[in-house]
Formats: C-alpha cells, structure tokens, sequence
C-alpha cells in the first residue's frame, strides 16, 4: 500500500469558506493506486507555508506520495508550483506535462495549468489543478503510473520488468 497525503492550496478553503471538493475527489481515487491517506491538511496559498508542510512531510519519512491541488494557475496568489519546485530534488516533469498534454482534448483550459511534480526524500510530489472536475481529469492520466514512479524512487526495482502495472494496463518500463 502507499500511504498517501493531500494537500489542499486555497486561501478560501483554509479560512473555512469553502468545501474541499477535489481533496474528496482525490481521497475517493486512492483505492485505484492502492494507496490509503495518512495526512490531509487545507493551507492558504502561501509560498512559506505550502513548501514548509511539504518539506515536513516528505522529511518525515511516512508519505510515498503527496498530491496538491489548487494554486498552479496565473492569478497572484498561485505559487503552487514554484512552492513545490522550491523544495524537490528531482524536478519530474513528465507528470505534469502528461496532464496537460492528455486533458488538453477535453478542455484547452488545461493549457492554464502551471502544475509541478518531483521528488524529496523519497517523496513524489505531484501538482493537481484545483478544481474538482480537473482533479478527475488529471488523475486518470498519472494513477496508472504512480506505483511503478514510488517503486523507482525507494530503489525497490532490482531489474527492469515487463509485467504490466497491476490492472491498469500500462507497461513498467522495460
Ligand atoms: N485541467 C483539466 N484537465 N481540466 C480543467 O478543467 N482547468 C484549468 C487548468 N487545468 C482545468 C485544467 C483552469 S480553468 C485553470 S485556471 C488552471 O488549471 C489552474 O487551476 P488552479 O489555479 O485552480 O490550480
């Protein structure tokens, strides 16, 4: 099992003023990874305090994963991504560039989206936009891939396989 924490970025969501929808809509996704939550946390879009919990939780060595949502697009207060980028020690761009590229046909907002993702302390951090609907779309590109990315980063991969990734239908590399 992978033990996952979300993150909630909104300022109107840390002060109590609106429902986390897409902190729900990743909690009901966890179960296609098999992954189970072990931190949820809803913080403002603050730079100090989104790259300060990350780095607490990544260092603290319980998480595999760690998903945000909310904070990666244009306005002044989304710092998500350069939150994130500021604490990884592997950028991992191809996540992010995967959910926009294979959302992009449903909506051209996707192109909107600033998300990151890397690793810290064998940590993968990966960016979600903040809106429910695009929590949905975006997870459906990366969930098959999670487990084999969490695999490559705790070094659990002794030789390269051809199995497929559980029942997602999507080669490990090979
Ligand atoms: N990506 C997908 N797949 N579907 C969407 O509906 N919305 C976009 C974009 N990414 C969207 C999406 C919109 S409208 C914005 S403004 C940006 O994500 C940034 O959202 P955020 O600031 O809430 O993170």
């Amino acid at each position: 099992m992978l033990s996952v924490g979300i993150l909630t970025v909104s300022d109107k969501g840390s002060r109590g003023e609106r429902v986390d929808k897409s902190g729900e809509v990743i909690k009901d996704s966890l179960s296609r990874f098999d992954g189970h939550l072990v931190k949820y946390q809803v913080i403002p879009d603050e730079p100090a305090i989104i790259s300060q919990t990350l780095i607490d939780w990544a260092d603290e060595g319980g998480l595999d994963v760690i998903l945000t949502t909310g904070g990666t697009g244009l306005s002044q207060r989304d710092v998500t991504p350069e939150a994130t980028l500021s604490v990884v020690d592997k950028v991992v761009p191809g996540l992010a560039e995967a959910m926009r590229a294979q959302t992009l046909p449903i909506t051209p907002m996707a192109m909107l989206s600033r998300a990151a993702a890397g690793v810290r302390s064998q940590c993968l951090i990966i960016n979600l936009p903040g809106s429910p609907k695009a929590v949905k779309e975006c997870l459906e590109v990366i969930l098959g891939v999670i487990p084999h990315a969490v695999e490559i980063i705790k070094g659990e991969v002794t030789e390269h396989s051809l199995e497929t990734a559980g029942n997602t239908g999507i080669d490990k590399c090979g």
